[in-house]
């Protein structure tokens, strides 16, 4: 299988972290997210491990939770010692609600609001990923009235490609995010930072794309983000201590994706950043790595129930489920890969050319085309595999569809984390 929490029992059932996934279909209902606790936590600790014993034991991992946001994971991650990177005051709520320290939290986006950075000031956040000049004045207005200096990193763009899919790469110099350093403008914009009463500048991110499959270009980042640290040395007697280098290690969606071995990776991106302070003569910085799907994308299988299977004659196949775009975007958004299977019948030939359209309404509203299935009946449950990053974070109500819930399995045990929506929490916010 994909994955080793992954098994087939003998009545050839699909079997997640030693539970019968069909099993749960019926106890929960489908459309259905499970989510394989160990796994998440497993993850978690490669992360925290592997950087302290090749960064240092300063180094800090962030659990980026854009990938998925619930209160139970923000719990998970204080848990198993990792810090949160959150994108807005939804997620910093949401953090705050299952009891997350602010003070572990780094505040990311391109456009935080006035409202948002009081917010996060008031609860005594731990950063902000500084982004533009507005946001720099907006914190250290808000920090002035709060009587403190508030901790920050400088985004900064290294303008690096990291040849993965274009959506997902953020790191070039032309992008949104962050402020560019070949431009010029990062070394001005350190130079408004250092000039703040209330902020103090800690150091620099940068995040250079997703899905990311060996340590080449994080290395390629850190030369850059080396040589800045440098500069700014040069030009303002400033020596950063930490630095960002993001997230975007990559996860096996489909067989054909490599399988990579993280610690290593990182072993191979420390042992560079070490060459490379000793070549330039600067001290090693904290370092801090922001990973998001590799946490909890291979953690989560997605569960629906076959619906009807349409052939075209002269065209295809359409096999309908009872989910869609609506709980897993990435097929329409960015012609994402997913191994998909019959649940119930995984011994069966998979002999059966199809697509799998889930049943929002419009034509691109897939989950995966050119998919070999044991020839799908009404009533057989559809697994999506490695749905645990940016498919529950990214669900949508298009067509008032009812966002399922998220079952956690551990230890043999499962538990709802989140429930599933209501007619009446559709509705809850209409006057
Ligand atoms: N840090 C920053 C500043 C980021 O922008 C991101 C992801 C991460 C960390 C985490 O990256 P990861 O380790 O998850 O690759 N919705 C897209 C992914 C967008 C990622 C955006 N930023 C998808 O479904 O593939």
């Amino acid at each position: 299988m994909l994955h080793s929490n992954l098994t087939v029992n003998e009545e050839g059932h699909l079997v997640i972290a030693g539970i019968d996934s069909t099993m749960l279909a019926q106890k929960y209902g489908t459309p259905l997210y499970i989510l394989d606790e160990d796994r998440i936590r497993k993850n978690m600790r490669l992360y925290v491990d592997a950087m302290h014993e090749y960064f240092g034991r300063g180094a800090r991992p962030l659990y980026a939770s854009k990938a998925l946001s619930f209160r139970g994971i923000y719990k998970i991650a204080a848990e198993e010692k990792m810090c949160v990177d959150i994108v807005s005051a939804g997620e910093l709520y949401t953090a705050l609600s299952a009891g997350f320290p602010a003070k572990d939290m780094y505040f990311h986006g391109n456009n935080k609001t006035d409202t948002e950075i009081r917010y996060a000031i008031d609860n005594r956040i731990g950063y902000f990923i500084v982004d533009n000049d507005e946001e720099l004045d907006a914190i250290d207005k808000y920090a002035a009235q709060a009587g403190i200096v508030q901790d920050v990193l400088l985004r900064v763009t290294p303008g690096i490609d990291p040849h993965t899919f274009a959506a997902v790469n953020t790191g070039q110099v032309d992008c949104q995010f962050g402020i560019s350093i070949e431009t010029g403008q990062a070394a001005r914009f350190v130079g408004n930072i250092l000039n703040k009463q209330h902020v103090s500048l800690r150091g620099f991110h940068c995040h250079i794309g997703s899905q990311i499959f060996d340590q080449i270009p994080f290395c390629d980042a850190a030369d850059i983000m080396l040589k800045f640290i440098v500069d700014m040395r040069t030009q303002y007697g400033y020596t950063a201590e930490i630095l960002n280098l993001g997230g975007g290690f990559g996860v096996r969606y489909v067989e054909t994706d490599p399988q990579i071995d993280i610690a290593d990776n990182i072993r191979l991106v420390s042992e560079h950043i070490e060459a490379r302070c000793n070549e330039l003569d600067v001290p090693y910085p904290v370092i801090l790595m922001e990973p998001g799907r590799s946490i909890v994308a291979d953690a989560g299988v997605t569960l629906y129930t076959v619906g009807s299977v349409k052939t075209i004659d002269g065209y295809r196949s359409y096999v309908s489920v009872d989910g869609g775009m609506s709980d897993n975007p990435r097929y329409a958004l960015y012609g994402s890969e997913y191994t998909v299977h019959i649940a119930n019948r995984m011994n069966e030939n998979p002999d059966f050319l199809c697509t799998v359209a889930g049943r929002c309404c419009e034509t691109d509203a897939l989950i995966q085309e050119n998919v070999m299935l044991p020839h799908p009946v009404r009533g057989d449950i559809l697994a999506v595999l490695v749905t645990g990053a940016y498919n529950y974070s990214m669900a949508s109500n298009y067509n008032r569809i009812c966002r399922p819930p998220i079952v956690m399995v551990s230890g043999g045990k499962d538990r709802i984390v989140v429930r599933r929506e209501t007619f009446e929490d559709l509705t809850a916010c209409d006057m």
